[in-house]
C-alpha cells in the first residue's frame, strides 16, 4: 500500500522562495518516490478567508498550477488540482466542524495573527480555516504533508480532528505528520520574521531576474562589526548561505569571525546561487504559460482524479455518521 501525501498553496500572488523551499521542494521529493501517492492542490477556498482581489483571483489560481508545473511537479506522477473544484472539501469540513469547538479554534496562533492583521475581517471562514485544511488532508487519508514549519499548528488540529472522528464515529483517518525540508523556515530579507507574501520587501519571487535578486540580497541589513552573535539581517544572510551554498558557508562564517568577510562578496555569491536554482524554473514557466490548453487539461484531469477518492471518503463518513446516503 502506497502512503498518501497532500499539500496546497493559497493563490495570494506569485510564489516566493519560502513557498519553494518550505513546501514545493518537499512536494517534488515525495512525488519522485515510488511509495507515495501525491495530491497537490491550489487552496483557493483558503485564499478567500482574508481580503482578496476578485478580478484577479481566477488568474492567480491558474498561476499556481503553472508554477507547480514549472517547478517540476508532473501531472503523470501527481494529481494537481484546484480545491474548490472538488466540492467534497467543503462538505467534509462541515462534518469535521461538528467535532471541533469554537474555543479551540479561537486559540490557534495563526488565527490570532490574522485577527491582528485584519481586525475588520474576522469571519466564520477564517475561524474554520484549520478545519477546512484538516478536510483537505483527510479526504485523501494523507499521512504526510509537505509544508513549512508555520503550518504545524494546523497539522496539530488535523491530528485532533482525525482522533475525534475515529473515536466518535469509528472512521479510520490517519494522524498526518509534516514532511519537513531543509528550508522549513525561510527568513525575511529584512532580518525580522519569516519571508512572507504579506510583508513587502521580505521576499524573493521565483520569477525575479538575476538583477532583482542581487539587488534584494544586497539590501539585507548587515552589521559591519566583526565576530559575536549573528543578529537580524546577518542571520538571514547566513541562512540563505546555508541553503544555497552549503559547501562554502563554513568558510564564510570563519571569515566573519576573523573580521575579514566582505559582505558584498557573500551577498553576490548567495544571489548567484539563488538565481542558478531558479533559472530553469523560469525557463519552464515561459514555456508552460504559452501552452494554455495543456494547463486546462491538467486542471480538468486533476479535478476528476481527486473527486474519485474524495467522493469515496465522504460517503464513508456520511455512512458512519448516520446521514442518509
Ligand atoms: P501558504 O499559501 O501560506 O504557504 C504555502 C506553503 O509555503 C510555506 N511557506 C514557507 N516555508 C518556509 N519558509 C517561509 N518563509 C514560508 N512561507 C510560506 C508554507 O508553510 C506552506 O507550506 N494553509 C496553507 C495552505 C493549505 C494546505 C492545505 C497545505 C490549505 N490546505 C492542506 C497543506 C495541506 C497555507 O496557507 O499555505
Amino acid at each position: 500500500m502506497k502512503s498518501t501525501v497532500l499539500s496546497g498553496i493559497r493563490a495570494t500572488g506569485k510564489l516566493h522562495l519560502g513557498n519553494y523551499l518550505g513546501a514545493v521542494k518537499g512536494m517534488l521529493e515525495l512525488q519522485d518516490k515510488d511509495d507515495f501517492q501525491t495530491y497537490y492542490m491550489v487552496a483557493d477556498l483558503h485564499t478567500v478567508t482574508t481580503p482578496y482581489e476578485k478580478t484577479t483571483l481566477r488568474g492567480s489560481i491558474r498561476n499556481i498550477i503553472i508554477d507547480y508545473l514549472s517547478a517540476g511537479l508532473d501531472p503523470q506522477k501527481s494529481t494537481l488540482f484546484i480545491q474548490s473544484m472538488v466540492h467534497e472539501h467543503i462538505e467534509l469540513s462541515y462534518y469535521f466542524s461538528t467535532v471541533t469547538t469554537v474555543a479551540k479554534m479561537q486559540h490557534v496562533t495563526t488565527f490570532k495573527d490574522k485577527v491582528k492583521q485584519h481586525p475588520e475581517h474576522v469571519t466564520m471562514a477564517l475561524l474554520n480555516y484549520p478545519v477546512l485544511m484538516s478536510a483537505d488532508i483527510l479526504l485523501y487519508k494523507a499521512s504526510l504533508v509537505p509544508v513549512g514549519i508555520d503550518q504545524e499548528p494546523h497539522l496539530e488540529i488535523a491530528r485532533e480532528v482525525a482522533r475525534r472522528m475515529n473515536q466518535e464515529y469509528g472512521t479510520s483517518f490517519p494522524e498526518p505528520r509534516r514532511f519537513a525540508t531543509k528550508g522549513e523556515y525561510v527568513p525575511s530579507l529584512s532580518g525580522e520574521g519569516k519571508m512572507s507574501k504579506s510583508v513587502e520587501g521580505s521576499y524573493i519571487n521565483l520569477t525575479d531576474s538575476h538583477e532583482e535578486i542581487t539587488k534584494k540580497i544586497r539590501s539585507i541589513p548587515t552589521a559591519t562589526v566583526a565576530g559575536g552573535e549573528l543578529t537580524g539581517g546577518l542571520r538571514s544572510l547566513f541562512s540563505f548561505a546555508e541553503l544555497f551554498l552549503p559547501d562554502q558557508v563554513e568558510n564564510y562564517r570563519n571569515a566573519f569571525q576573523k573580521g575579514t568577510l566582505k559582505f558584498v562578496e557573500l551577498k553576490d555569491a548567495v544571489a548567484d546561487a539563488i538565481y542558478h536554482d531558479l533559472e530553469s524554473i523560469q525557463e519552464k514557466h515561459r514555456a508552460v504559460e504559452q501552452n494554455i490548453s495543456f494547463v486546462d487539461d491538467v486542471i480538468a484531469d486533476g479535478a476528476q482524479r481527486a473527486r474519485l477518492i474524495a467522493s469515496k471518503t465522504l460517503q464513508e463518513v456520511k455512512e458512519k455518521m448516520g446521514m442518509p446516503l
